[in-house]
């Protein structure tokens, strides 16, 4: 029997409505306009409204990626999310997605792989489905990052903004092929990107809120390093098992995480054409798990693949971890 191949056969993101400027952030801390544009490219980032969630955006985002397959929400078989930015430590997110999107039939659970979450999700339902455990597996990554950004820690608070994007992967249907997916993982360089507080080593206290360790903290030109490396070896590594070269992919999508970091990773692509390296980082900032995935929706929006065309994508963050894919239209 002819095995049957993971496809990405819908797409859909959420971004938040309102928009948070460099000129404000001028406003909230000793930054400006042309340092935040200088060093990362970012002019503006989305900020969920009070009201708006991780889930909320994660079911929106997940509600147009299955209008987009065409089909319903019944017919969904299981929901991974990946976020560090859930609701609840627990009730996991990815149940009150499916509460939210009402598919019944779907079990679901949440994947920390912080910024990298786009690609380890796209590989746990790649072997879902060609395994024949499911059918139809959704896939969100969904963050309100300003939810843990302290908006006094100018080193951070330029960077990070929030929105979702989701996938249904299926056995079924014309879509992107998920041809092969790469992930690394580095736990020995764990303390570089961290909330320290909230979770069993450092409980919730007066004294953790008094010192701001409910926000991301990182030590950002070590992680810059890490990050060009970790993904230009992850998408040599996903071309070389493919046996194919840059010179056959059309996009590369990269983690949206710094202008200069996608420059730095261009580079080290001499085939790639800078206007097939797909970027946002300009309008939406670095909304970690959810980067990649909503690049790869307006891309396809904007610019919908030819057969046997592929896109490589590619993310990095805490963890470490990081992770490439090469996707290709049938
Ligand atoms: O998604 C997970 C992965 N995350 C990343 O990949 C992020 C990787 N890191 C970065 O993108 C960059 O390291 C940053 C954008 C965070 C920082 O850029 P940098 O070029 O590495 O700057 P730096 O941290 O080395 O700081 C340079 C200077 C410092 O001043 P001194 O010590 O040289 O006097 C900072 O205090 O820039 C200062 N600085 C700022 N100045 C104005 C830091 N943040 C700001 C700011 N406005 N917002």
């Amino acid at each position: 029997m002819k095995k049957s191949r993971a496809k990405i056969v819908g797409t859909g993101s959420y971004l938040p409505h309102r928009i948070l400027s460099n000129q404000d952030l001028e406003k909230m801390v000793e930054t400006s306009d042309e340092w935040i544009v200088t060093r990362t490219g970012m002019r503006e980032r989305r900020i969920a409204a009070p009201e708006e969630f991780t889930s909320t955006m994660g079911a929106e985002a997940g509600k147009r990626a299955i209008a987009s397959a065409g089909i319903s929400a019944d017919q969904i078989d299981f929901i991974l999310v990946a976020t560090l930015t859930p609701d609840y430590i627990f009730p996991s997110t990815a149940c009150l997605v499916q509460q939210a999107l009402g598919a019944k039939r779907a079990s679901g659970v949440d994947v920390q792989a912080a910024c990298a979450g786009f690609p380890y999700l796209l590989l746990m339902a790649k072997s879902f489905v060609e395994s024949g455990i499911y059918k139809n597996v959704l896939i969100v990554a969904a963050e309100k990052l300003s939810s843990i950004t302290n908006y006094r820690d100018r080193s951070t608070c330029i960077l990070f903004g929030d929105g979702a994007s989701a996938c249904v992967v299926s056995a079924e249907g014309e879509g992107l092929e998920i041809e092969s997916v790469c992930l690394g993982a580095d736990g020995e360089l764990a303390d570089l990107i961290v909330m320290p507080a909230g979770g069993c080593r450092l409980p919730a206290s007066q004294q953790t809120v008094a010192e701001e360790q409910h926000y991301i903290k990182m030590a950002g030109s070590e992680v810059f390093k890490h990050a060009v490396r970790r993904m230009e070896a992850s998408c040599k590594e996903c071309l070389e098992g493919l046996g194919i070269s840059e010179k056959e992919i059309s996009w590369l999508i990269p983690h949206q995480a710094n202008l200069r970091i996608i420059d730095a990773m261009a580079k080290r692509f001499e085939h790639l054409p800078s206007d097939r390296i797909f970027k946002t980082v300009e309008k939406y900032g670095n909304t970690s798990a959810s980067s990649v995935g909503i690049a790869l929706d307006e891309l396809l929006r904007r610019s919908p693949l030819a057969q046997g065309e592929r896109v490589l994508l590619t993310a990095f963050g805490a963890g470490l971890t990081w992770g490439a894919g090469v996707l290709r239209a049938t």
